[in-house]
């Protein structure tokens, strides 16, 4: 299949995109490399089966779909805090350029289209156990802009007689490694913060419960919802993640802390957070035999032992989403002031 991934350069995409090529596809990335051209390797390793294009979701044409049969919708501005930092360009990039993409995508005739939702679009869920069904309570920005895109996504599909065929995945907050780090998310920051400070804030509270899967356990679900026959994925929502790895944030940081010796937690002075879900997984589980296969333990051990090599940099400022943004924000001022055809310096 040819498949394209936008933010196939992210820390999700930049997994899933050596997982299709070893799968045997062919694949377009189009990402605009804000944190790093972290696809290297693979452009090496299927350098006649990768084709990396630096664009925009919002400003590239219909001509890239020529040929291709799934899209894989991995793009935007992927935390709450940095979709706080410029709401209009949030809702340009996440709503717009989400809603955009799609609609080239099924005007050039591409059937499948996978588009990465969230978890979080339950917000401050009712009671334990959340499925598809549920009402969604969205809290931020970042999660009303999914709750969107997903329902524009899903009413292109019903219009479309069958010829155009979404699915949404709503992710668990993911953790574990990847060639884009990110050290925003709770695990991997926890882990971070255990390792090198040998102490864990806990924000919001801790009694709040989160639901966690692993990266290349989401790549995984990515490839089945892009490959699998209509009549299993077309037109479906579904939650990826574990029953078991539903956890409360105080207990998750006690966890870590047991991997590391020495560590303490701490309670930051926070207001409780509203973001509270705790999700069941039965219907991928079901209608798609999807287990997951690292735990949280696996995480923190993986997460641990590339720190402890010198594998990843924990300050290197490209795994901080909002530190990036607020970094490339401060750039194009700056390019903007004192520059000449794009140059500083030179
Ligand atoms: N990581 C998680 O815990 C998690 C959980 C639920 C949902 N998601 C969703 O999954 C998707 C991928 O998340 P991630 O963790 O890989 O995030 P990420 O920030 O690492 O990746 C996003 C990618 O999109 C690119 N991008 C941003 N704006 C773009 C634009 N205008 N045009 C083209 N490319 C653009 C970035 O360069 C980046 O490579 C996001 O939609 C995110 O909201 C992630």
């Amino acid at each position: 299949m040819h498949i394209l991934v936008a933010g196939g350069a992210g820390y999700i995409g930049s997994v899933l995109v050596p997982m299709l090529l070893e799968e045997g596809h062919q694949l377009t990335v189009l990402d605009r490399l804000y944190f790093g051209d972290t696809l290297v390797a693979p452009k090496q390793a299927f350098a006649n089966r990768l084709h990396v294009v630096r664009g925009d979701i919002r400003g590239h044409s219909g001509e890239l779909f020529r040929g291709v049969d799934a899209v894989a919708d991995l793009s935007g501005i992927s935390n709450d805090p940095s979709c706080e930092l410029e709401p209009e360009l949030t809702r340009n990039v996440n709503v717009q350029g989400g809603k955009r993409l799609a609609v080239l995508a099924h005007e050039a005739g591409v059937r499948r289209y996978v588009y990465s939702s969230s978890c979080s679009v339950y917000g401050h869920g009712e009671g334990l156990g959340l499925t598809e069904e549920s009402k969604r309570h969205p809290v931020s920005l970042y999660a009303r802009a999914k709750v969107e895109v997903e329902d524009f996504v899903r009413e292109l599909g019903a219009k479309s007689d069958g010829r155009f065929e979404p699915v949404a995945l709503r992710l668990a907050t993911v953790f574990g490694l990847s060639p884009r780090m990110r050290f925003d998310l709770a695990i991997n920051v926890m882990t971070r913060n255990a390792y090198v400070n040998r102490r864990i804030m806990v924000d919001g509270g801790g009694k709040q419960w989160r639901p966690f899967v692993h990266v290349r356990d989401v790549a995984r679900a990515f490839s089945m919802a892009l490959t699998r026959d209509t009549k299993d994925v077309s037109g479906e929502v579904f939650n990826v993640g574990s029953d078991s790895n539903n956890v409360q944030i105080l207990n998750l940081a006690f966890r870590v802390r047991d991997a590391i010796p020495g560590t303490e937690v701490v309670h930051a002075p926070t207001d409780p957070d509203l973001r509270d879900y705790n999700v069941t997984f039965d219907k991928i589980r079901r209608k798609l035999g999807y287990e997951t296969t690292l735990s949280i333990d696996d995480g923190v051990r993986e997460v641990l032992a590339a720190l402890r090599d010198g594998r990843i940099d924990p300050d290197d400022r490209r795994w901080y989403t909002l530190k990036q943004y607020l970094f490339l924000r401060e750039a194009e001022r700056v390019v903007a002031e004192v520059g000449l055809e794009g140059r500083l310096l030179f």
